[in-house]
């Protein structure tokens, strides 16, 4: 019987914001436009830091800022156009619809969402390239409070 394969996963420890920004850079050069990146895990767990990451991988040293309020922050560099949601205050498909979400999958941005477990739809269904989903927990210490699990899942 050949193997089937669901899914792909890695898993990575981080043990500050700089280091959770190197992790994300280097998954970056995997990315195409396209693609979709979901990003769960608690309030300030570095969703926004992990996406600072990536911005700066295709943009240079351009921090990018959270849209929690904006709802979506806009980046174009070297010829691609990159789309940073924040679905925190959003509640269903058709926010999702009136902030753009479904234009940026539909139009070959790369677009990267935080808080996408907020509002329970099928994202690969919409997904023109590959989704990843990628879930930070908070795994901080006594000794170290800036410990972070990364777990950085392909969706086949
Ligand atoms: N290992 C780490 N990785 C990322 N951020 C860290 C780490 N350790 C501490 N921090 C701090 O945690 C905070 C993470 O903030 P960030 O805005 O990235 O979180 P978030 O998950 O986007 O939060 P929100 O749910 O509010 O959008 C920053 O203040 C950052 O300095
Ligand atoms: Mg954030």
């Amino acid at each position: 019987m050949p193997d089937v394969k669901l899914q792909e996963f890695e898993t990575f420890e981080s043990d500050s914001p700089e280091n959770t920004e190197l992790i994300a850079g280097e998954f970056a050069k995997q990315l195409r436009p396209s693609d979709f990146i979901a990003l769960n895990g608690p309030l300030g767990a570095g969703k926004t830091k992990f996406t600072s990451g990536i911005i700066r991988f295709f943009c240079g040293d351009t921090i990018a800022a959270s849209p929690t309020y904006s709802i979506m922050n806009h980046y174009r560099c070297g010829g691609i156009n990159i789309d940073h949601f924040d679905f925190y205050r959003l509640k269903n498909v058709y926010d999702l619809e009136s902030c753009g979400f479904f234009d940026s999958l539909e139009g070959g941005s790369l677009t990267i969402a935080e808080w996408t477990d907020t509002v329970k739809i099928d994202y690969g269904k919409y997904a023109a390239g590959n989704y990843y989903s990628i879930n930070i927990g908070i795994i901080g210490s006594k000794k170290n409070k800036e410990k972070r699990n990364i777990k950085i899942e392909k969706i086949l």
